[in-house]
């Protein structure tokens, strides 16, 4: 591992090494793919994060480089890098949550599922390390087609004996994050002040933002309803076309990633009334996966919360959603049974 508190020759700074091991209060974080376009930003944000004691960025390729960088921010985080399969165990040891942004990203004209082929190992073999060395880690899925990720974790981790469905989270925050932007741009107010329910799954039509729940409560015309709905369910594409092959949503996946791994740590330490949307294994419908709101805890997902009084739109919205969304499920489930 590159320990950046390592000396040469092997000696090390015991003081750092002390304050890494014991005593100082937060979490430690494992983030897999942290060299990638959306690892760099939140490896950065993560170390900013205060509840943070110990962060481990874990690449195929230029953990060192990054890893020297980000060490250099006068924050509480002790950072560790480690670079290929042969460091993923030592990465994942003793890790209270686990975020994954490893894998390809969408070009132009490409769908989420197009990413499967390649994707699908990747969390694969990342789910098995985190099986094998960090059963109890919470685990925050933001590879693509997360639809797909999820239940492919959840496969691997029922093989290998030690799946807690409350620990396994894929993460939808950059819906509700672009709901809430669109919402209030529509509405003329600040978005911090808005809060757009998204609930399904993280892939065009799966993606079903709920506005007739959002708060403040606000009415909207059948034409911004259309409009924002398919903003908010092409947001991510609306990305890959305006980088033009350069990849997708990286900076804003940060900021909505760190957001919602803080979440989990101040539900982690107990703090009460945590509550974001998250897509989850849930009875909330019969699929054996949806994303709804949640509230977090110590233990991960504590309560799903059912998804409320839907309007007439949202209904068939939902019925479209829950179409495609089984569909991804099984492909997942299957990759990991054949
Ligand atoms: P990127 O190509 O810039 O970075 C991916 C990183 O993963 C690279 O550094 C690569 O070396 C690394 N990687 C590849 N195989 C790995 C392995 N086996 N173990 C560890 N690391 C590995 O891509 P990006 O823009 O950061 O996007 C990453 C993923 O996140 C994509 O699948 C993308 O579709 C997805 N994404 C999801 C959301 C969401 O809302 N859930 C939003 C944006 C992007
Ligand atoms: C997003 O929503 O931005 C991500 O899922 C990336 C993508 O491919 O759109």
């Amino acid at each position: 591992p590159t320990n950046h508190l390592q000396m040469e020759g092997g000696s090390s700074l015991l003081r750092a090494d002390c304050r890494a091991k014991g005593g100082s209060p937060g979490f430690k974080v494992a983030i897999l793919g942290a060299a990638g376009g959306i690892g760099q930003p939140l490896s950065m944000l993560m170390k900013m994060n205060p509840l943070v004691s110990v962060l481990h960025l874990y690449d195929v390729v230029n953990t060192p480089g990054v890893t020297s960088d980000i060490s250099h921010m006068d924050t509480g985080a002790v950072v560790r890098g480690f670079v290929g399969q042969t460091q993923l165990e030592d990465a994942l040891t003793g890790m209270d949550l686990v975020i994954i942004p490893a894998g390809v990203p969408r070009k132009p004209g490409m769908t989420r599922d197009d990413l499967f082929n390649i994707n699908a190992g990747i969390v694969k073999t990342l789910s098995e390390g985190i099986a094998k060395c960090c059963p109890k880690a919470i685990v925050n899925v933001i590879s693509n087609p997360v639809n797909s990720t999820v239940p492919i974790a959840a496969e691997v981790f029922k093989k290998a004996g030690t799946y807690d469905p409350r620990r396994l989270l894929g993460v939808t925050m950059l819906d509700v994050v672009r709901a809430n932007t669109f919402v209030a741009e529509v509405l003329g107010l600040d978005p911090r002040e808005v809060d757009v329910p998204v609930v399904g799954g993280h892939a065009g039509v799966t993606i079903l933002p709920l506005l007739s729940q959002i708060k403040p409560a606000c009415s909207f015309t059948q034409e911004e309803t259309k409009y924002l709905t398919t903003r908010i369910q092409n947001g991510g594409t609306e990305v890959v076309e305006a980088k033009a092959g350069a990849g997708s949503a990286t900076l804003s996946m940060a900021y909505a990633a760190v957001k919602f791994a803080d979440a989990c740590l101040r539900g982690l330490r107990g703090d009460a009334g945590v509550i974001e949307c998250a897509f989850v294994s849930s009875q909330v419908t019969e699929l054996p996966f949806f994303a709804s709101r949640v509230r977090l805890g110590r233990n991960g997902v504590e309560e799903i919360y059912p998804l409320g009084p839907l309007n007439e739109y949202e209904r068939a919205g939902l019925e479209a959603a829950k179409k495609e969304l089984g569909g991804s499920i099984d492909k997942g489930v299957s990759f990991v049974r054949k």
